[in-house]
């Protein structure tokens, strides 16, 4: 794996100007993803992880400004790119794949003729090819039977095998980094297991890397090389995913894998972090947005939080992180982490 970043994400900042007030939706974002690196992004429902990954492939809402920092991919800052660049590296270079898959796919058009649509708008695949390419797109995602799936609509497909054919089309321009927004949020456990599945089996065959945004921590530690958590708005801890589990350092972090029960159970568990997201809307929102809901904060927290540096290893950002002598308690890692 290479050391280089694919993607570089150095002190981000967004907000949203509303008729309620300004949403501090992200400030000081840093996250860094390597080639073939699955990096899972993990955080409460409206901590920010949308606003994040919308704002990198340039689909942000018109109320979103950008108040600072840089994502850099491939030497190119998206940030400060103009539309026709972007639009060059999403679905060729960049490819999104979000929650509800019956969105992401045109209802009156057949599934084959949409992927056939992408091969023709970001791949030179002549067009007596783009049939075959597209059949062998949706073998490649494991569904049975693609010469008659090929010609399906939509609605003639259950939600699992919507959701393998927008990654069929996610992934037709073998694209170099994967952006999976929720991607399996909905679905039965089995299907879940299986979509990741078969999104790592093609990560690994193509060196795509992905940034897998979820709030179900289970699902990320089965799935992801490094874990980023986030915090309304800020990463506040980032690192290999086995180390995160084996001695989380934020307070949040070590709430959150005590809610999470073991991988592949379903859990709404999130909701047992004590205390709410702050309102993202006030304008004396504390240096650290976790310190109304933590146990270890001291004055001392009302100073700018120690920056989170993005690399390969284990970061946090607070001013009291849990120190290795606290560590030998533990907080329980779901059991497919602690038997890895
Ligand atoms: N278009 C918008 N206008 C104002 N606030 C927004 C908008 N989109 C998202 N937000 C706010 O930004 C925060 C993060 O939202 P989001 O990224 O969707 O959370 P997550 O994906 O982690 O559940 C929330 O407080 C949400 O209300
Ligand atoms: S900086 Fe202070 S308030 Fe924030 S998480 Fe760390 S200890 Fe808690
Ligand atoms: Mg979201």
């Amino acid at each position: 794996m290479s050391d280089i970043p694919l993607l570089d994400v150095r002190g981000f900042g967004l907000e949203f100007r509303t008729r309620s007030g300004v949403v501090h939706a992200l400030e000081n974002v840093n996250l860094s993803i390597r080639k073939g690196e699955t990096v899972g992004l993990v955080g409460e429902s409206g901590s920010g992880k949308s606003v994040l990954s919308y704002a990198l492939l340039g689909i942000s809402d018109r109320a979103a400004r950008v108040t600072g920092g840089s994502a850099v991919f491939g030497g190119l800052d998206m940030l400060k790119a103009g539309e026709g660049a972007l639009a060059e590296i999403r679905g060729r270079e960049i490819s999104m794949i979000f929650q509800n898959p019956r969105t992401a796919l045109n209802p009156i058009r057949r599934v084959g003729a949409q992927i056939e649509d992408v091969l023709a708008r970001h791949a030179t695949v002549r067009k007596v090819d783009r049939r075959a390419r597209a059949i062998e797109a949706l073998r490649q995602v494991n569904i049975p039977d693609p010469e008659r799936r090929h010609a399906a609509y939509p609605f003639e497909l259950s939600g699992g095998m919507c959701q393998r054919v927008v990654i069929a089309l996610a992934l037709a321009c073998r694209p170099a980094l994967l952006i999976a927004d929720e991607p399996t949020t909905g679905l039965d456990v089995t299907t879940q297991a299986g979509i990741m599945d078969l999104i790592r089996e093609r990560a690994a065959e193509t060196g795509m890397a992905t940034l897998f945004i979820t709030h179900d921590l289970a699902l990320a530690a089965d799935h992801c090389d490094r874990i980023a958590v986030m915090h309304a708005g800020h990463v506040v801890e980032e690192g290999p995913t086995a180390a995160l589990f084996a001695a989380p350092r934020h307070p949040y972090t070590a709430q959150l894998i005590r809610a999470t029960p073991a991988a592949g159970v379903a859990l709404d568990a999130l909701a047992a972090i004590p205390g709410n997201l702050p309102d993202l809307r006030r304008d004396d929102l504390p240096v650290c947005r976790f310190r109304a809901r933590c146990e270890r904060a001291t004055a001392a927290c009302d100073a700018a939080l120690p920056p989170i540096s993005a690399g390969t290893g284990h970061n946090v950002a607070c001013h009291h992180p849990r120190a290795d002598a606290d560590r030998a308690s533990g907080a329980h890692a779901p059991m497919s982490v602690a038997a890895a």
